[in-house]
C-alpha cells in the first residue's frame, strides 16, 4: 500500500495512501486541491534519491509527489517544481510549507533546459514527470474541464495561454475536430461528433461545457463505457495543451539534463504518451550494431543510458481499491549513464 508521511502535533505518522488535501486562497476564496499521487512510492524507489541532490519535479501540481522527495532530502539538497497552472503552484506551496530548500517556476516542462539554465542550474539528479490533469483541474468546475457541469469551455492547464476549448470547438475544421476526437480520445464515434458540432455551431456559438456534452450524447448510441462526453473532453483537453506533440523531444530534453546516474520516471495515462516515452528512451539507449554472432560489443554505440524497466510498472491491486486514477497509469524510469557502451 502507498505510504504518506503526515506530521501531526510534533508527530510523524507513516500512513496509508491518502489523497493531499490542501487549501490555498485565490481571489479571497478558500479552495481546496484534493489529489491523489499515483505510484508514489514506485517513483520515489525509482528516483533513487541522494539526499545532498536537486530534484525536478515537473508536473509538481499540489506536491504529492514532491513533498514525499524534499522529505528525503537533506538542508542541502533542492527541488524544483514546475507546473503551468499558477493554482497548482499554490497548492504546492501550502504542501511544502515546512520545508525552505525549493524553488517554483510557473513554465511548462517542453522548456526544462531553458528553467534550470535561468535558475543557473547545469545538470539535475533526478526529474519526475507525471503527466496529464490532476484531479483538482477536473473537479474545479470553473476550469471547464468537466462534462458534468455547466460552465465556460476553458480545459486550458495555463490560464495565461491562448488557445482554449472554446476556440477548438467553434473555429477547427470539421476534419481537424474528428482528427484529434479520433487520435486523442480513440473515440470510434470521432466523425458523427465532429460533423454535429460543426452543425450546431453554425445556429450558435458553442460556449459551455453542457452544450458540448449535450451535442455529444447526441451523437453516440448508449454504452455502458463511462459518460459518452468522457472521451470526447479527454482528446479535447489533450489538444489545448499541447499534451502529446512536445512530448518525445521533452523526453530526450529531460535525459540530457541528467548528472550521470540521475534518473528520469515518468508515468503517463494514455497510450500515445506511454508510446512517446518508450520510444524516446529506446532512442536514448542507442542501438548496438554488432553482428548477432559476437560474443561482446565492438561498435561502441553512443548511449545516454539504460532502460530501467523494459516493461512499465502499473498501480498494485491495493492502489487501485484506493485511487481509481491510477488505472491506466504506466511508469517508465531511465538512467543516464554517459559512456561509450
Ligand atoms: C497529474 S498532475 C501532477 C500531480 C502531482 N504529481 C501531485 O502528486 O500532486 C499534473 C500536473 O502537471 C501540470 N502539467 C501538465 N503538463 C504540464 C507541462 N507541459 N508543463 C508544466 N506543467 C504541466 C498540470 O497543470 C498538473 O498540475
Amino acid at each position: 500500500m502507498p505510504t504518506s508521511t503526515i506530521r501531526i502535533n510534533g508527530f510523524v505518522l507513516e500512513m496509508p495512501c491518502k489523497t493531499i488535501i490542501c487549501n490555498f486562497i485565490k481571489r479571497g476564496v478558500v479552495l481546496e486541491f484534493k489529489h491523489i499521487p499515483v505510484l508514489l512510492n514506485e517513483c520515489i524507489e525509482g528516483l533513487n534519491i541522494k539526499p545532498d541532490g536537486i530534484y525536478v519535479d515537473g508536473t509538481i501540481g499540489g506536491a504529492g509527489h514532491s513533498r514525499k522527495i524534499i522529505e528525503k532530502l537533506s538542508p542541502k539538497g533542492l527541488l524544483i517544481g514546475i507546473d503551468r497552472d499558477n493554482d497548482a503552484l499554490k497548492a504546492a506551496e501550502q504542501n511544502l510549507k515546512p520545508y525552505t530548500n525549493y524553488k517554483l517556476v510557473h513554465g511548462n516542462h517542453d522548456d526544462i533546459q531553458d528553467i534550470l539554465s535561468e535558475l543557473n542550474i547545469d545538470k539535475v539528479d533526478g526529474i519526475l514527470l507525471d503527466l496529464g490533469v490532476s484531479s483538482y483541474q477536473l473537479d474545479e468546475k470553473e476550469r471547464g474541464f468537466s462534462y458534468t457541469s455547466d460552465n465556460i469551455l476553458d480545459m486550458r492547464m495555463d490560464q495565461t495561454q491562448k488557445l482554449s476549448a472554446l476556440e477548438v470547438v467553434n473555429e477547427y475544421s470539421e476534419q481537424e475536430l474528428a482528427n484529434v476526437i479520433y487520435q486523442y480520445g480513440e473515440e470510434r464515434f470521432a466523425k458523427k461528433i465532429a460533423k454535429n458540432i460543426c452543425i450546431a455551431r453554425k445556429k450558435e456559438k458553442i460556449t459551455t461545457t453542457k452544450m458540448l456534452a449535450d451535442i455529444i450524447e447526441k451523437s453516440k448510441p448508449y454504452s455502458k463505457d463511462g459518460h459518452p462526453a468522457k472521451r470526447t473532453f479527454q482528446a479535447i483537453r489533450i489538444e489545448v495543451n499541447n499534451e502529446i506533440k512536445p512530448l518525445y523531444d521533452t523526453i530526450l530534453n529531460s535525459i540530457n539534463c541528467l548528472k550521470t546516474g540521475g534518473r528520469l520516471c515518468v508515468i503517463t495515462f494514455h497510450s500515445l504518451e506511454d508510446r512517446a516515452v518508450k520510444e524516446a528512451y529506446i532512442e536514448a539507449h542507442g542501438k548496438c550494431t554488432c553482428p548477432k554472432d559476437l560474443p561482446y560489443c565492438i561498435c561502441n554505440y553512443k548511449t545516454l543510458g539504460n532502460i530501467i524497466n523494459r516493461k512499465p510498472i502499473e498501480a498494485s491491486e491495493e492502489e487501485l481499491k484506493t485511487n481509481s486514477r491510477a488505472k491506466s497509469a504506466k511508469l517508465r524510469i531511465f538512467e543516464r549513464r554517459e559512456k561509450e557502451s
